[in-house]
């Protein structure tokens, strides 16, 4: 693993101010917020952030999700030069692991993490995906045959502006494509030096158990949440045995933790939750009265709902760094609160209860955690 070295302030903001000089070329953009809002900052130092352990690696305790910086999936496609803004504030605040994927965009979401991070490239970890076949700018079917693998990682390599991919995952299982022979075509790209380490997502125990077996896993990334908790069920366990880190991904529910929706909330049907019968019209009413808990909570804690949901999968397990996705450097502020959240043990076992009397619609099934996704 590279050495974390603390984030030079006078370096951040030189780099920053060349990168973002880089992007503004209209001439009515040059007074604009990008610039303005780095000199207000300039008495700012990057925050240090607490840490924590994904197997070797050493990352922020929340890192930022990137796939909604770029595709729309929840929103319209924000602006390229907020976005760069945006993830140098995150590098400002501390964050220091970025969540892309080539598929996101598809290639948009590396390429933009690789344009605005490159200055800071030694400070972060940068985790990216491969496994499904794109064609025609089009996300496809899985694909892990080891000579893809050894292709689209030049790819990404390339849109990361990056010589190693420190935490290269598979993305999601290729029924055609045994886990060892996957395993073995990463173990080649390591042995050239072009991955740190690798992960997978969305898989079981027991290929994770194989996978591991190969060539030693650095983290798994699944769905985790409040309301969606398959993971409990022998996925979790199975990391702390093996010493694996876990990486939540959706961990406030595409926002549904947040409190942003009621029951006559409907969504665009470009927005994927506008697919997923959670987020139906019948999965609002059942799922609605939820937020009751999460709200009462919040307020006893006196945090955000959101501080609520991510503080809670992070008193999980010490291994556990979810990644919210956020757009919104507000929001990224926000739940960067959850960090210094702190639950009783009986606190907790009271959350516990309470979740679990809760009978969500739309959620995974609990055996679903037996098979890859
Ligand atoms: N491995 C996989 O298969 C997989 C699948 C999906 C995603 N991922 C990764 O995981 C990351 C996170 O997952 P996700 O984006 O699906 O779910 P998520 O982080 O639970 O939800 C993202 C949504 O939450 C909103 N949000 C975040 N913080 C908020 C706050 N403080 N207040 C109000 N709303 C807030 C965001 O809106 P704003 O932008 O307005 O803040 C966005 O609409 C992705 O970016 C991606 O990198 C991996």
């Amino acid at each position: 693993m590279k050495p974390k070295k603390e984030v030079n302030r006078r370096f951040f903001f030189k780099q920053a101010a060349l990168a973002g000089a880089s992007l503004v070329t209209a001439p009515q953009l040059l007074s604009q917020p990008f610039n303005s809002s780095l000199s207000d900052k300039f008495d700012r130092k990057p925050t240090e952030l607490p840490t924590r352990k994904l197997g070797p690696l050493e990352v922020s305790g929340l890192g930022l999700g990137c796939m909604n910086l770029v595709s729309g999936t929840y929103n319209p496609t924000p602006s390229k030069v907020e976005m760069i803004s945006h993830l140098h504030k995150a590098v400002e605040r501390g964050i220091t692991f970025f969540d892309t994927a080539e598929v996101y965009g598809p290639y948009a979401s590396e390429a933009l993490v690789g344009e605005a991070l490159k200055p800071f490239r030694n400070q972060l970890t940068l985790a990216s995906k491969f496994g499904f076949e794109i064609e025609n700018n089009q996300r496809k079917g899985r694909n892990s045959r080891p000579e893809s693998i050894a292709k689209v990682v030049e790819g990404s390599l390339q849109r990361l502006k990056v010589e190693a991919i420190d935490l290269y995952y598979l993305h999601r299982m290729d029924p055609n494509v045994p886990i060892e022979e996957v395993a073995g075509a990463v173990k080649k790209l390591m042995e050239a030096g072009k991955v740190l380490h690798w992960g997978l997502s969305e898989v079981s125990p027991a290929t994770l158990r194989k996978a591991h077996a190969e060539l030693p896993v650095a983290a798994l990334q699944s769905e985790y949440n409040l309301a969606e908790r398959v993971v409990e069920n022998q996925i979790l366990s199975t990391c702390e045995e093996l010493g694996i880190g876990f990486v939540p991904w959706g961990p406030t529910h595409r926002a549904f933790l947040a409190g942003r929706f009621n029951e006559y909330s409907r969504f665009d049907p470009l927005d994927r939750r506008s697919q997923l019968p959670f987020f139906s019209e019948v999965g609002f009413l059942k799922n609605m009265p939820f937020l009751q808990t999460v709200r009462k909570w919040s307020e006893k804690k006196e945090i955000t709902m959101v501080q609520f949901a991510l503080a809670w999968l992070l008193a999980q397990k010490p291994f556990i760094v979810p990644i919210p996705g956020t757009t919104s450097p507000q929001h990224l502020k926000e739940n960067l609160g959850a960090l210094q959240v702190k639950f009783t043990p009986f606190e907790l076992s009271e959350i516990r209860k309470e979740i679990e009397s809760f009978s969500f619609h739309g959620v995974r099934l609990a055996d679903s955690a037996f098979q890859d996704q």
